[in-house]
């Protein structure tokens, strides 16, 4: 059988390797795919990323199931467009991606269904907006209306700074039409971890819980990123609290949907704020996997994902088990000089062949590609091509362990001035220092 994944990063390289080590599938494309997921055994990339043109190549190559891994071609109704063609693909359509690309929309649906999460107002008009700040005071989240790849939430400790992130979105319209109305709501504090489900629009499967660490530098310093790393399981998920947010967050969103007259189908993320009462509050919900939490989740995951998905797609996700590895897996982001901001190409990478041969022979670690290329002397070496470049994926039977394994593999890979966070896991491994 053969797969279609699209997307190109470290998430797309963990889901598409991961498929592939099913014995029914014979191929995965992935569209545009990287230079690591033009290395691996039954992968093969496809430059392409317009929509019609991914419908047609479905359609030549009988691809069976097509899997989509960001958010923007799912804003953008890739979903609509498969399935209008009679094309099997797994991910919410355009009206229910709005989960993610509108905050307003989300924002809205939680207040009608009860789900927990921040106080807010949402603005169009900036007076308003700096009369909200000044009558509730910061610390204040203020939040873009739509997509803006990251850029469009600003935690202000002061008024000061809630004025001027107003300003900016509002007035300014630094962000564009994402941010032609705003959201400002209550900070919450806490412990902030992911919480990914898979669902076929009625029954939910859940993926192994993990945190990521969105901040470039340590201690939880500097710009936001992507994420730097992440690992699973997280213990701030505690059994009972792992059942609380599926009875009041997950279940609710699926069956709010429904009952809107718009079936969720496809991974639903949760970024939740786990309060110091443990309580789970929605900080906001992806309408896809998170990158780079995939990239440890799939190191973990012993079921084969194909039957996964194909339930899903079947409406049938109430029949099937999923199991994990026990041990817990760590993600280390390599990213290239100047990420978040501006980050440098074309730098060499050193020492991956090596790894390459290591990893296809054990199932201790994978070293899942972003922005990769191949390049340099001859075309020949991997290049960098991104903003995250490499992220280094272990087990371990510990939190702890697994942390020394990636770490250990990262002293053998360099290039130029990369940037890689020295603590993933640090909140994890204290948990159980504390106990
Ligand atoms: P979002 O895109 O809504 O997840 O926001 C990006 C990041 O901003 C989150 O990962 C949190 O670290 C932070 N954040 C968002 N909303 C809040 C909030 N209400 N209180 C505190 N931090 C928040
Ligand atoms: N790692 C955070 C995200 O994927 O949104």
């Amino acid at each position: 059988m053969k797969l279609l994944v699209i997307g190109g990063g470290g998430r797309e390289h963990a889901l598409a390797w991961k498929l592939s080590l099913s014995p029914r599938v014979h191929k995965v494309f992935v569209a545009p795919g990287n230079a690591g997921t033009a290395l691996e055994r039954k992968l093969e990339n496809a430059p392409i990323t317009l929509i019609p043109e991914l419908v047609e190549f479905a359609k030549k190559e009988h691809i069976a199931i097509t899997i989509v891994g960001p958010e923007i071609p799912l804003a953008a109704g890739i979903v609509d467009a498969f399935q209008a063609a009679d094309l099997k693909i797994f991910g919410p359509t355009q009206q229910a991606a709005q989960l993610e690309t509108s905050k307003i929309f989300a924002k809205e649906f939680m207040q009608r269904h009860h789900i927990p999460t921040a106080a807010y107002a949402s603005f169009t008009d900036p007076v308003l907006a700096h009369q909200y700040i000044d009558q509730k005071s910061a610390p204040l989240v203020v939040k873009a209306d739509g997509l803006a790849a990251g850029k469009g939430v600003v935690v202000a400790q002061t008024n000061e700074q809630a004025h001027s992130a107003v300003n900016a979105i509002l007035v300014e319209k630094n962000l564009g039409n994402a941010g032609s109305e705003i959201v400002i709501e209550e900070f919450l504090q806490g412990i902030e971890v992911s919480f990914i489900v898979m669902t076929d629009g009625q029954h939910i499967l859940p993926l192994a819980t993990s945190q990521d660490h969105k901040r470039l530098y340590d201690g939880e310093s500097g710009p936001n990123t992507g994420g730097m790393g992440a690992y699973s399981p997280t213990p701030f998920i505690s059994p009972s609290l792992h059942a609380k947010i599926i009875r009041d967050i997950i279940h609710p969103v699926i069956t709010g949907m429904k009952q809107e007259g718009i079936s969720y189908s496809g991974f639903l993320y949760a970024g939740l704020m786990i309060t110091a009462e443990n309580q789970a509050k929605v900080l906001e919900f992806n309408c896809r996997l998170g990158d780079p939490e995939t990239q440890p989740i799939m190191l973990r995951l012993k079921s084969d994902l194909l039957t996964l998905v194909e339930h899903a797609v079947n409406g049938t996700l109430d029949k099937v088990d999923v199991e994990w590895d026990r041990r817990a897996a760590l993600g280390v982001v390599m990213a290239a000089h100047g990420y978040p901001e501006n980050p440098r190409k074309n730098d060499v990478i050193h020492g991956l062949s090596n790894l390459i041969v290591e990893q296809n022979n054990t199932d201790s670690f994978h070293i899942f590609h972003s922005g990769t290329a191949m390049g340099g002397d001859g075309g020949k070496e991997f290049i960098t091509a991104g903003g995250r470049v490499l992220c280094i994926t272990a087990l371990g039977e510990s939190i702890k362990n697994a942390q020394q394994n990636a770490y250990k593999l990262i002293e053998s890979i360099s290039f130029n001035n990369y940037q890689a966070r020295r603590d993933i896991g640090y909140q994890g491994i204290n948990f159980y220092r504390k106990k």
